[in-house]
Formats: structure tokens, C-alpha cells, sequence
């Protein structure tokens, strides 16, 4: 396992670390005995980081972090808070709300204090806000929470946030299929020394290169649900682009993915060859899976030629659908 700083947190976090969501719901049936078995291994193979959030599951998978931080002292979980509130509007990130999410929080992971607390994609609107950000810097002077940040959905969203000095961490989409973070945000989060989480690394599975574009979900999986953006943001879903498109062009990623590397960790290696990235934080529902993508962290850097040609396969395929969007 290879570490980077999580921004000014002055964490050393895995730089392949792990995504809880599925965990939780959304993704089809989940066993938490498999999951439990994921979680373990995570933290035998070197996973120090994990990411989570009080709706996934409505605090299932925040529970079953519960125990795996009882016993490893030196993890660091990350949660988000927001999603609770329905409707979901920039007024309810108000004291008393995210007061109650966070005191809920601290009870589903059984903790006196939150590591790293997340706005989770909150609307636009709540960036414009700093009495937000001042009730974040208030429940961080009480000692509920040690560090601040946000999960992101558009790249301006994250320029905006950084211009608050408590914002230590910002989680956003960057993936071979959503590139657009790396021309216009990482350098600004470098120069404020602020971490990079990246979230959906695989573009939800698709870029595995395991789907033809006869996949089918089940009902209760968001890749069923919020194709067309139906429950929450499309680009969550795939990361925003459509499965026969993404399948045409993993197809022409395959033909440059290193021999030696599978397509999840040549999507994961990709990522982390962009130093403002602190950690990627693929969704894995068992051990196997964690295994294959914990493996990318070692993998050699890629070269100059492989960047070029993923750079490329995405301008040709996928650029129309996402790039203007997020
Ligand atoms: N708004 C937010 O803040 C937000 C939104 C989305 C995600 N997140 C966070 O980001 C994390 C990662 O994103 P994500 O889970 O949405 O997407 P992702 O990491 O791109 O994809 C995860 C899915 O890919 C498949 N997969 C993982 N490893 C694999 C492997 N080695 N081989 C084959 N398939 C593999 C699994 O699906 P199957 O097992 O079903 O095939 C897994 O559930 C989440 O868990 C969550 O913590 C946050």
C-alpha cells in the first residue's frame, strides 16, 4: 500500500481506500457478513481510510464501521451529512440539523468525535452560505467533529468551497470517463493544501469492463433506478455517461490497459497519477474485490503514451456527454 497527506488534516491516508455506500443500499442485496469480510481485509492489506455516510443504508453502513474502529484505533472514517433533510434545500443546512445529523452520526459509529465530516453534496446554494461553514467551524470548536469538508457534485462547486479556510478536504467524481477536475480544480486545491477524495473511481463498475451493454440491474440498484438521474444526480450513476456509450469506449481502453494490470486497477492506477488526488475510494461488496483494486496502489506509473490515449479515447467518446455537465 502506498500513502499520501490528506490535505492540511495531517493524516497519511491508503491511497487506495474504500467507499462503503454499497454497504449500506442502493447497490442490489448486500451480505453483511460479506461486507464485514471486506472491511476486514481492507484493514489487513493496508486500508486506513474509509468513506460512509449517515443515509447509506439510513446508517447501516456507518454501524458496521462501528466495530472495525473499535478495533483498529489508527483507521480514520469519514462521513457526510445533509442527505436526511427532505426536502433537500440550502435551508436546512442549518445549526440544528446538522447539529442532530452529526450527534446521530457519533452514536451509528459508537465515537466522541467524527474524524472527517462531509456536506454531502449539498445544493449549490449552501457554498454561497458561510454561516454553513460557521456552524461547521462551531461543532469543531465543541469537539464533535476534528475535521471539516465537502463532497462535491460540479467542479466550480469545489473552487467555491475551498475559498473557506476550514475546508479541509473536498470528495469529487474523477474518473478516465470524468475528467474535467484535473484541468481546472486539482491545482487550485494543491495550492491551499487541500486533500482530494475521489469518489465513483470506477464509473460505478462500468469501467471494470465487466457490463455489455445487455447488463441489467436489479430493482432495488441505482444502476436500475437513476440512469436517467430519476432519484438523485445522473452523474453519480456511471458517472454520468450512458452505458453504451461507456461500454464502446471501455472496449478502446482495454487495447491500451497495461498487460500486467486488470481494467479496475489500469482505472484506478490512472487516477492516482495525478498528485493532487490524496486517495481514491473504490465501492467494493467483498473481499475479492478489494483485493484486485488495493493491488492498483503498487502498480508501476503509467506512461507517457498510456495518459496520452486515455486522454484521447475520452475527447472522442465520452467528452460531449459529461464534460460541460459536472
Ligand atoms: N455523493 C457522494 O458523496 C457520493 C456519491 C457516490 C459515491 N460516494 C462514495 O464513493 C464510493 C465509491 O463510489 P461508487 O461506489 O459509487 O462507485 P465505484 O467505486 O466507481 O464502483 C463501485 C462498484 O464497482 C464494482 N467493483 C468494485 N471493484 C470491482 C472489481 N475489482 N471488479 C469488478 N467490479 C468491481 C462493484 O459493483 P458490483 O459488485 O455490484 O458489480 C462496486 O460496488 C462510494 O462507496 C461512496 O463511499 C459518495
Amino acid at each position: 500500500m502506498q500513502y499520501r497527506e490528506l490535505g492540511s488534516t495531517g493524516w497519511d491516508v491508503s491511497t487506495v481506500s474504500l467507499g462503503t455506500w454499497a454497504l449500506g443500499g442502493s447497490w442490489g442485496d448486500v451480505d453483511d457478513s460479506e461486507s464485514l469480510k471486506a472491511l476486514q481485509h481492507a484493514v489487513e492489506v493496508g486500508v486506513n481510510f474509509f468513506d460512509t455516510a449517515d443515509v447509506y443504508g439510513d446508517g447501516h453502513s456507518e454501524q458496521l464501521l462501528a466495530p472495525l474502529y473499535r478495533e483498529h484505533a489508527d483507521i480514520r472514517v469519514a462521513t457526510k451529512a445533509g442527505r436526511r433533510l427532505d426536502p433537500h434545500t440550502a435551508d436546512g443546512y442549518n445549526r440544528e440539523n446538522l447539529t442532530a445529523f452529526v450527534d446521530r452520526s457519533l452514536e451509528n459509529l459508537d465515537r466522541e468525535a467524527l474524524d472527517l465530516l462531509q456536506l454531502h453534496c449539498p445544493p449549490t446554494e449552501v457554498y454561497y452560505r458561510p454561516e454553513v461553514f460557521d456552524v461547521l467551524d462551531d461543532l469543531k470548536a465543541q469537539g464533535k467533529i476534528r475535521h471539516y469538508g465537502v463532497s462535491v457534485e460540479k467542479v466550480e462547486e469545489a473552487l467555491k468551497a475551498i475559498e473557506y479556510p476550514g475546508v479541509e478536504t473536498v470528495q469529487i467524481i474523477f474518473n478516465m470517463f470524468r475528467q474535467r477536475p484535473a484541468e481546472r480544480f486539482f491545482e487550485a486545491a494543491q495550492a491551499r493544501n487541500v486533500g482530494v477524495i475521489v469518489r465513483v473511481p470506477l464509473a460505478s463498475g462500468l469501467l471494470t469492463g465487466k457490463y455489455t451493454a445487455e447488463a441489467t440491474f436489479p430493482e432495488n440498484d441505482h444502476r436500475n433506478f437513476n440512469r436517467n438521474g430519476e432519484a438523485f444526480d445522473q452523474g453519480e450513476t456511471f458517472a454520468g455517461v450512458g452505458l453504451e456509450t461507456g461500454i464502446r469506449a471501455v472496449h478502446e481502453l482495454e487495447e491500451v490497459c497495461p498487460g500486467d494490470m486488470t481494467m479496475a486497477q489500469f482505472a484506478l492506477r490512472w487516477i492516482l497519477m495525478f498528485d493532487a488526488v490524496s486517495c481514491v475510494i473504490p465501492g467494493a461488496k467483498r473481499p475479492d474485490q478489494v483485493a484486485e483494486n488495493v493491488a492498483a496502489a503498487d502498480q508501476p506509473p503509467l506512461s507517457d503514451d498510456t495518459m496520452a490515449a486515455v486522454r484521447d479515447i475520452y475527447d472522442r467518446t465520452v467528452r460531449e456527454q459529461v464534460h460541460h455537465r459536472w
